[in-house]
């Protein structure tokens, strides 16, 4: 039997999809984006070789697999052209037996580029031109894969032998029992309907986009693995109640700027912006778009809680564990506190988000290197009672404990929920 795995981001993006897509997708025989635009960055390492995609799902990197960017996104040719002929260059194969675009999906103008780059900057958006070609979508005047490619251009004509009516190929695989692997994009706090507004992005990247991006039943998805940080990051302005140190020192800070023994000491000793310095430097928090450096906190069980019901998470993968090693004590959130009350449910009033104040637990951290640790019974007691807290707050279990950016790098929990 075929199955079909969604794969989402539980945070704000940047979870590491991109790496577990890659792992999973040995099994697949299909791997689809649904939603989403060149917003996305998403890192997979193969051996000692890095790529980043934006718009190609991460399965172009394995032979045999058919890659679909469903109708749910928005695509600007030249970049997809452009990361076409970047993983052409590095000696993979691309054409229409292992990559199709749907004729529905949105084409990314000029026009909206700039829009972006004038109205971008009080959401920090990642001035691609998502919100405005989102926004001509849902207006009905925007511009459809299918009349893009009858133009006389030589993006149009490039792209023209991959257009397809990409429901039907889904579908079809669907039906003949083949695994398929839904790549999601960015994260649920992201999310247009359910992330915090205005502070999202255009799109609808939880589970619900993900059937109507590709043009599939709701019932057709058999496991969604929600995509967990060890730790929360955030690109961009927007609420982030578990931050560490203020959106201003990240912004101030530089990228060679290296990580000191005092500053892991002050971070020890409870020092916020060494906190999150040490999240960031360890986990190398560094936008994969635009190279903005990552803002950073303690992981928030309410928000995994929310991602878990919004989506309706079958299991978790957990990543970036490996990143808590200079920690003697790690703090968890368990719940807010918004006007002297505590709730364990997220607020969908961004007034109340500002107010709450997060409750923290804290779990004895392990001090040492688990990042070639490759079975479960050899990682350190405290990880395993860190991912056992994570487990039981947001109410969903791990199939997979992630330990480094690599292949190897994955410890496997529960088989039943993969391939
Ligand atoms: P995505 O957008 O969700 O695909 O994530 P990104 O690729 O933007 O950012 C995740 C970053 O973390 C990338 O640099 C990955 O190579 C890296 N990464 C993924 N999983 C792990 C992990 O378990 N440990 C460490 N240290 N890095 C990881
Ligand atoms: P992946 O798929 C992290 C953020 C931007 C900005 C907001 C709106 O790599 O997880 P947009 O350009 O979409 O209008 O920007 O959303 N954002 C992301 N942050 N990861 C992403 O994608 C993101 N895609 C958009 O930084 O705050
Ligand atoms: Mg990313």
């Amino acid at each position: 039997m075929g199955k079909v795995i969604a794969v989402v981001g539980t945070q704000f993006g940047d979870e590491g999809k991109g790496a577990v897509v890659d792992v999973l997708s040995e099994k697949a025989d299909l791997v689809a984006r649904a939603t989403g635009g060149n917003n996305a960055g998403h890192t997979v390492c193969v051996g000692d070789e890095v790529f980043k995609f934006h718009l190609l799902p991460s399965g172009i990197v394995r032979k045999g697999k058919l890659n679909v960017c469903g109708n749910g996104m928005v695509i600007d040719p030249k970049v997809i052209i452009k990361e076409i002929e970047g993983i052409e260059k590095r000696g993979y194969e691309v054409n229409a037996n292992n990559l199709v675009i749907s004729s529905s999906a949105h084409v990314i103008t000029e026009e909206q580029i700039k829009k972006d780059k004038a109205m971008g900057k009080e959401i920090g958006t990642t001035e691609r031109g998502i919100g405005p070609c989102y926004m001509d979508k849902v207006g009905r005047t925007g511009l459809r894969m299918s009349e893009f490619v009858k133009r006389d251009s030589k993006e149009a004509k490039r792209l023209r032998p991959l257009i397809k009516d990409t429901y039907v190929v889904v579908n079809e695989a669907i039906e003949q029992d083949k695994n398929i692997l839904i790549e999601g994009a960015q994260g649920t706090m992201l999310d247009i309907d359910h992330g915090t507004y205005p502070y999202v992005t255009s799109s609808n990247p939880t589970t619900g986009g993900m059937c109507a991006g590709l043009g599939i039943g709701v019932n057709k998805i058999n496991s969604i693995i929600g995509i967990i940080k060890a730790y929360t990051t955030r690109v961009g302005r927007g609420h982030f109640p578990t931050e560490q140190g203020t959106d201003e020192q990240t912004l101030n800070e530089k990228k060679d700027d290296s990580l000191t023994e005092q500053e892991i000491s002050k971070a020890n000793k409870g020092d916020a912006y060494c906190v999150g310095k040490v999240l960031r430097k360890r986990g190398v928090e560094y936008g994969t778009t635009t190279g903005r450096a990552r803002r950073t906190g303690w992981f928030d069980a309410v928000i995994a809680r929310y991602a878990r019901r919004i989506n309706g998470l079958t299991s978790m993968v957990i990543t970036k564990l490996d990143c808590f090693s200079d920690f003697k004590k790690i703090k968890i959130c368990t719940a807010y506190e918004i006007d002297g009350k505590k709730t364990r449910d997220f607020p969908t009033e961004m007034e109340k988000v500002e107010k709450a104040e997060p409750v923290y637990e804290e779990l004895d951290g392990w001090k040492c290197d688990i990042s070639k640790l490759t079975k479960y019974e050899e990682l350190p007691e405290n990880a395993k009672k860190y991912i056992k807290r994570m487990e039981e707050l947001s109410g969903v279990k791990a199939c997979i404990v992630s330990v480094g950016p690599k292949r190897k790098q994955t410890i496997i929990l529960d088989e039943q929920e993969l391939f």
